[in-house]
């Protein structure tokens, strides 16, 4: 039953078939942008031209006309990822760097025209200081088109900033783990010592106070969990202990699994509770670089280039054991917990692992910083990286808006 077809007709069929599939998906994603409805479906997702390319996968090119929209004197800097003013080298080659992503064309922000889209909506970040990373970008990037941009602190943000000029409003609030979590100091039981000094108690069903009563006041929504799930943060004497419905879980959960059921909990909580046209988005890991050793042993990111492509296997496969591997090892784990969720990827990983030479290092713009803490091969340089990824966001939240629509 397979009918064979003259040779000389499968290009025009093939033709046909993109002809037709081009159609469809540009009229599909015309009909839902004009349609009020609040969720879109499978099927206009799939079809819609946006997702025929993968913002996520590209090379970066060197381009001396990409430059900075901010610079040191933006308010919204955080003082040890000011790297302009703390004066790191290479600042200016640093951000050189443009994202080119494989088959598509990525535009930069325009902040007027992002947040004229944006008028009467608030975005909000949810989750660790890499999220916070990503926020103050944002903030600085913005502020660019609203020089009256006040610093904001409500509904148990961190921080963030309000833009008069168009009613909207960015913020992050900081969840590490994004359930609650508290310390349990040892009960001295008759003078009993097994060398820890307690605990912290980490409710997987219950999250943050930082971040439960948000709903509804933020139409776009960034998610993050995953640099605090180590030892470091959490050493055997101090450990996680896992609970559900205030007790503990039996047997006790190591911090992978806890962190599976934390995540677990925490989706179906945003599932249920965010209204289903909050727009919402997980960030996937953002990669360390951390060189000859883990921060703690004096590793180092002195790089003055992003690395090759067939070298990341060797800094991040889980496989090699090498210090940056957390990254990888955890995205498969968010991965796994989102499949079935209404909570878009933001795979940020694999653009961010190129960029060895886009950290603080060692300026951190306090003399004994390094001394104390390292250098940091984990958050990054602003200006730098993580403007790309707000035009990644942008533009997504521009597709997005447009499909459930919004604009
Ligand atoms: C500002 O935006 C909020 C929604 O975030 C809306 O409720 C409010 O009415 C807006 N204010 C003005 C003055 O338009
Ligand atoms: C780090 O470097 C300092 C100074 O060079 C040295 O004293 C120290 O032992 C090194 N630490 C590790 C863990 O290698
Ligand atoms: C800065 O760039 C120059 C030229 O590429 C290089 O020689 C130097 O090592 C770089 N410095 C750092 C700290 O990467």
């Amino acid at each position: 039953m397979s009918p064979k077809l003259p040779s000389h007709l499968f290009p025009w069929l093939i033709l046909l078939t993109f002809a037709s599939f081009y159609f469809f998906s540009s009229f599909l994603s015309l009909s839902t942008f004009s349609s009020s409805s609040s969720s879109s479906s499978p099927t206009s997702q799939s079809l819609s031209i946006s997702n025929t390319c993968n913002l996520f996968r590209g090379h970066w090119v060197s381009d001396p006309n990409h430059t900075p929209l901010y610079d040191q004197t933006c308010p919204f800097h955080r003082n040890a990822w000011n790297c302009l003013r703390n004066e790191r080298q290479n600042m200016t080659l640093i951000n050189s760097w443009r994202w080119v992503p494989r088959n598509c064309h990525l535009p930069r922000i325009d902040p007027v025209r992002f947040l004229g889209m944006m008028k009467n909506t608030n975005i909000g970040f949810v989750g660790d200081s890499l999220n916070e990373n990503f926020l103050a970008s944002f903030l600085c990037i913005l502020s660019v088109a609203d020089k009256g941009a006040k610093k904001w602190k409500k509904k148990g943000a961190w921080r963030g900033a309000y833009f008069p000029k168009f009613n909207v409003t960015v913020a992050y609030h900081r969840a590490v783990l994004l359930s609650r979590y508290q310390w349990q100091p040892k009960q001295s039981e008759a003078g009993v010592k097994d060398g820890s000094e307690g605990f912290y108690r980490v409710d997987v069903d219950v999250p943050a106070d930082d971040w439960a009563k948000i709903a509804g006041f933020y139409d776009v929504l960034v998610f993050n969990t995953g640099h605090w799930w180590n030892r470091d943060k959490f050493p055997k004497e101090k450990p996680l202990v896992f609970y559900k419905a205030g007790q503990p879980i039996v047997p006790p959960l190591g911090m992978l699994d806890g962190l599976k059921v934390v995540l677990t909990n925490m989706v179906a909580y945003i599932q249920k509770e965010f209204p289903g046209n909050t727009l919402k988005f997980w960030r996937l890991q953002s990669p360390r670089h951390f060189y000859g050793g883990d921060w703690n042993q004096n590793g180092s990111c002195l790089f003055n280039k992003p690395l090759e492509e067939d070298e990341l296997d060797l800094w991040f496969e889980p496989r090699n054991n090498g210090v940056n591997k957390e990254a990888r090892v955890l995205n498969f784990v968010i991965e796994e917990a989102l499949q079935a969720a209404n909570i878009q990827l933001l795979d940020l990983t694999h653009l961010s692992e190129l960029r060895a030479d886009a950290h603080p290092a060692i300026w951190l713009g306090r003399k004994d910083a390094v001394a104390i803490w390292g250098q940091d091969c984990m958050h990054w340089c602003l200006p730098g990286v993580p403007d790309t990824w707000v035009d990644i966001l942008s533009q997504l939240i521009h597709d997005g808006l447009g499909r459930t629509g919004r604009l």
